[in-house]
């Protein structure tokens, strides 16, 4: 691989020995995927977040590094809010290993914002290099907003952040860009009333059908917070890291994709719409779980409004960036007094919050699909409407 100076420099030790192992890591990285040099990113999304997902090897090993991040660094959803968890009943041993994981992230200058969905709160544009690794926000700063990060996992993240530079290979080329799997949807009039809900059971179909290709959209005209429902479902149920949407998502506008997208051999394959309904069960809820992705503010009006003057009946959690709460505390105000609890930090998937908590009812396709083998608790997926409505009896 070519490597400039600084790049050299860091490999040498002249940074530090973390920074060093960092840069052997993303070196071996460009070797394996044949990367001709190295780039420099404007930001990194770090995963690896939660003791859950962690645990003791991953909380040692965060330990032995030292150094600071170069570039804005954020942190993923962690195992718990960082303030507050010990009214939801979070365990005593779990939270200390929380806090020193919180803590190491700290120390690396990772900031703690704790959060899937940082563009919310951060400019990213077009034709941006970036290094993020939470699944569901790579495929929305690649597809909605037309930045360019491949899927990282959290150590090439974390050494992205310490060194600012990550290899430039996959989705930061653009004729990698470009779709490699057409859908369809047989009944394209019927998509006009759903819901982020259909989109998250669109998700679940298109993406264990994808694995890891490009899928291009046609028929389908959702809003963001629908193709942030769609992406983060595909990322779960295959391994999409960017998808397109015809006339919707912005890559599908330019000439280039336009040639490809009218040129290129491709499989096509029809979902149907009774396939999606399928996926919304009829069982009684024992949890409501909301916010997976993290709510957006829209989402968050659209809740207040709907727990206004109700009152839920069994545990009703929502999740959402700190940032998201402390920006709007008169919508939070409306849903608290219904009885809904608005969790920052954390989610329903990588906090202990719905271990073995029977069956929960989400709108979200990605927790859907990670709620059996991350909490071993039943998913039921309903739209927004049909979650509030059962999580207030009604
Ligand atoms: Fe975000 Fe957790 Fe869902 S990290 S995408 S809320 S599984």
């Amino acid at each position: 691989m070519e490597l400039d100076k600084y790049d050299q420099a860091l490999l040498n030790g002249e940074y530090g020995e973390t920074k060093q192992k960092m840069m052997e890591i993303l070196l071996a990285l460009g070797k394996i995927y044949e990367a001709e040099k190295f780039i420099e990113v404007k930001s990194v999304q770090v995963s690896g977040a939660s003791f859950k997902t962690i645990g003791d090897a991953g909380l040692s090993w965060l330990n032995t590094l030292s150094g600071k991040a170069v570039v804005p660094s954020f942190l993923n959803p962690i195992g718990m809010p960082r303030d507050e968890w010990q009214n939801l009943g979070i365990p005593d041993d779990f939270a200390k290993k929380q806090l020193e994981v919180n803590a190491a992230y700290a120390r690396l200058g990772i900031r703690l914002t704790c959060t899937c969905t940082p563009y919310y709160f951060n400019i990213i544009e077009r034709g941006d290099h970036l290094a993020w690794s939470e699944s569901s926000a790579v495929s929305y700063v690649n597809s909605v907003l037309g930045a360019r990060t491949n899927r990282e996992g959290g150590p090439s993240a974390l050494a992205a952040a310490l060194t600012g530079k990550t290899p430039y290979y996959g989705l930061h080329i653009v004729k990698n860009r470009v779709p490699q799997i057409d859908f369809h949807i047989d009944d394209p009039a019927a998509t006009k009333s759903w819901t982020n809900a259909h989109y998250g059971a669109l998700g679940i179909i298109a993406g264990a059908i994808s694995g890891n290709r490009i899928p291009f959209f046609t028929d389908i005209r959702p809003n963001r917070d629908m193709l942030k429902s769609l992406g983060a479902a595909m990322a779960a149920s295959g391994a999409v890291a960017l998808y397109h949407v015809n006339e919707i998502t912005p890559e599908t506008r330019f000439p280039f994709f336009k040639k490809h997208i009218e040129e290129d051999d491709r499989e096509v394959v029809e979902i149907e719409v009774a396939e999606i309904e399928e996926l919304f069960g009829s069982l009684e809820a024992d949890v409501i779980a909301l916010g997976c992705p993290h709510l957006s503010e829209e989402e968050l009006e659209e809740l207040a409004s709907l727990l206004e003057s109700r009152r839920v009946v069994m545990p009703f959690y929502i999740f959402a960036a700190e940032e998201l709460r402390a920006k709007h505390p008169d919508l939070c105000n409306k849903i608290l007094s219904s009885g809904a609890k608005i969790v920052p930090d954390t989610c329903m998937v990588v906090s202990p919050l719905m271990d073995k908590a029977g069956v929960v009812m989400t709108n979200s396709g990605k927790a859907f699909t990670y709620l059996p083998g991350m909490c071993k608790a039943t998913p039921l997926l309903g739209t927004l409407e049909e979650c509030v409505r059962a999580g207030c009896g009604e």
